[in-house]
């Protein structure tokens, strides 16, 4: 959700400024723009849609030579996407890009207008740029300073000054890391956009301002000089590359074994690593989008297994609802990013009353790894694919390690061991099942044409359920659902039509026959259904059947056969399936 890259130094920052788009165009976007700046003449290109399109213009004009410029992919939120509204903005001297949402912007403008200021977008972006012009008088960061205390929100900025030479980057609420070179240095919204120049970077706080050249960063906060700890990053330059797969999606499902062991090391044999959850008599799970089915497997694992009761929510609720923390309750936030503006909210709102957070989350340096009280970190690497699913698996096994932590002190366990071999064996289990690739494409192609399909399942395999539908809507575009078997009747099997395709997933064994049954109602009204089990059926259904595993594992066995016939069906209907239309990988804004 929107990027930001900014550049100093001895080089003409287009191809780094473009590279870097490229390299953030995972985070979602529907507009781009860069800003060069050379003495006081500053050049401004902007273009709708995908960057090919804004190199394409970049082509055709005559580009000032320079070694300084910002740019942006802008995620619309304050008006379309059009060329007008993309960054970067400029308010007489101030040249700017930002992401973020600035929430008083409306009342600002009308403020600003009474001052005579003239606007020519629809974003609350040139409200924030009007706002610093009006407080610049020669000093960019006392202009910051001033302009910012009037503003409500989130923002990462990286700003220009017509009469300096310099960049300045600021952020509260959104992303935002100075990258240090040799001679020279950047801006930018993650480090996937700069690792082909440097792997060394501060993190700027909230309200840190940095006043950059190409040799030096000054990073000031209310005034003072803040002493910034250099961070290196692990990441590896390819791991930005494909590898040889048509989209990081596939690569991404792909490394599902390998991360899944790396993940997993930790705690196989040190489960006394892991946070005790029988400390607490309350367990709130709080998350986004898969991160939230990921939790709800949880819950179903630690409420079937662990007798532990746990409330579940999405962050947008949570955070604006009366939570009543009346008894010694633990927090537990899941988020790939560690930046969904939601979940960050949520964190705060529990923290605020006193109550304890875990995370568990991918990017290590991300505000909920820092903020929040302890941490279990996933090993996913960077996930590049806007539609998670290597994350998505690691976040459903730390879930099934903690509940079965909590069964195992809570006396609950009886084969002890055998969990544990399982989960030993999980990696090369899924790798077989990533295997299959022919049985997915086969049911991918008896479902691309269809524009409805639903997918039932009870208990843990509705939660799956809801991740799988997820997922196909996500990068397919086919409108589907998820629905506990047992209320399709309640309704929803009135749109049961002719060769209307149901998944069933079914791996319950409590419950298994319940779910049969569903599937034969559906059936006789038309439905073409798929059983995905952990055992073979003697019907003419179309199926696929994984390895039976300990029931903690299951749903890690069943999802990525789920993202696989959603990948091969969005690459039969053509479509962009590492960048889905209007969704954003890092939901930083609310
Ligand atoms: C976006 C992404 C999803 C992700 C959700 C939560 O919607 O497209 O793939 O599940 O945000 O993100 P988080 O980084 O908090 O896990």
């Amino acid at each position: 959700m929107c990027g930001i890259i900014g550049y100093i130094g001895e080089k003409n920052p287009v191809d780094i400024l473009i590279n870097g788009l490229k390299s953030l165009e995972y985070r979602g976007y529907d507009s781009a723009g860069i800003a060069l700046k050379e003495k006081d003449e500053i050049e401004i290109i902007k273009s709708v849609g995908k960057i090919v399109n804004l190199e394409e213009k970049i082509k055709d004009e005559k580009l000032i030579p320079s070694h300084l410029g910002i740019a942006h992919t802008r995620w619309a939120t304050h008006g379309k996407p059009t060329e007008n509204n993309a960054h970067p903005h400029t308010a007489g001297r101030v040249t700017l890009v930002h992401n973020g949402i600035i929430e008083n912007a409306e009342e600002l403008r009308e403020k600003l207008k009474k001052e005579k200021v003239r606007f020519y977008s629809e974003t609350d972006t040139e409200v924030v740029a009007a706002l610093i012009n009006k407080y610049y008088d020669n000093d960019p960061v006392e202009a910051i300073n001033q302009a910012l205390k009037e503003v409500k929100g989130s923002y990462a900025l990286g700003i220009l000054f017509q009469e300096s030479d310099d960049l300045y980057a600021v952020r509260k609420d959104s992303p935002l890391i100075v990258g240090l070179g040799k001679d020279e240095n950047f801006i930018a919204s993650d480090i996937a956009a700069i690792i082909d120049y440097t792997n060394q970077y501060y993190l700027l706080e909230e309200g840190e301002i940095a006043h950059i050249t190409k040799a030096k960063i000054e990073v000031t906060k209310d005034g003072k000089v803040v002493e910034k700890e250099v961070q290196t990053t692990s990441m590896e330059r390819d791991a930005k590359d494909k590898c040889g797969y048509d989209h990081y999606m596939l690569k991404e499902i792909m490394e599902e074994p390998v991360v899944l062991q790396k993940t997993f090391e930790p705690y196989l044999e040190h489960l006394e690593k892991l946070p005790d959850l029988t400390d607490y008599e309350e367990i709130h799970i709080v998350a986004c989008g898969s991160a939230m089915y990921a939790g709800m497997i949880g819950k179903t694992l630690l409420e079937e297994y662990a007798n532990t009761k746990v409330e579940i929510d999405v962050a947008s609720e949570y955070r604006y609802k009366n939570i009543i923390y009346d008894r010694k309750t633990l927090v537990i936030l899941i988020s790939q990013s560690g930046e969904t503006a939601d979940t960050i909210a949520a964190m705060r709102k529990a923290q605020e009353h006193n109550v304890e957070t875990l995370a568990i989350v991918n990017v290590k340096t991300s505000t909920i790894a820092r903020e929040s009280d302890s941490q279990i970190f996933i090993e996913a690497g960077p996930e590049i694919a806007v539609a998670t699913t290597k994350a998505y698996i690691l976040q459903v096994g730390i879930m099934a390690l903690l509940a079965y932590k909590t069964a195992l002190t809570k006396n609950l366990v009886k084969e002890e061991h055998k969990v544990l071999e399982e989960a030993e064996k999980l990696p090369r289990l899924i790798k077989e099942v990533l295997d299959r690739r022919e049985e997915y494409k086969k049911v991918a192609e008896a479902i691309y044409q269809k524009e409805d399909i639903f997918f039932i399942g009870r208990k843990i395999d509705y939660a799956t359920s809801m991740e799988g539908s997820l997922k196909l809507k996500e990068v397919s575009y086919i409108h589907s659902e998820a629905y506990q078997a047992g209320e399709l009747k309640h309704g929803t099997i009135s749109l049961i039509d002719d060769g209307m395709p149901v998944f069933a997933i079914i791996t319950d064994d409590t419950i298994k026959d319940k779910t049969i049954s569903n599937i034969e109602e559906v059936k006789s009204r038309g439905a073409q259904t798929i059983i995905i089990s952990n055992e073979k059926y003697a019907t003419d259904d179309l199926q696929v059947t994984v390895p039976k595993i300990s029931p903690y594992f299951q749903p890690i066995l069943i999802v990525p056969t789920l993202q696989l016939i959603a990948y091969e069906t969005a690459k039969l209907r053509g479509c962009d399936i590492d960048k889905p239309k209007n969704l954003a990988k890092s939901v930083t804004v609310e």
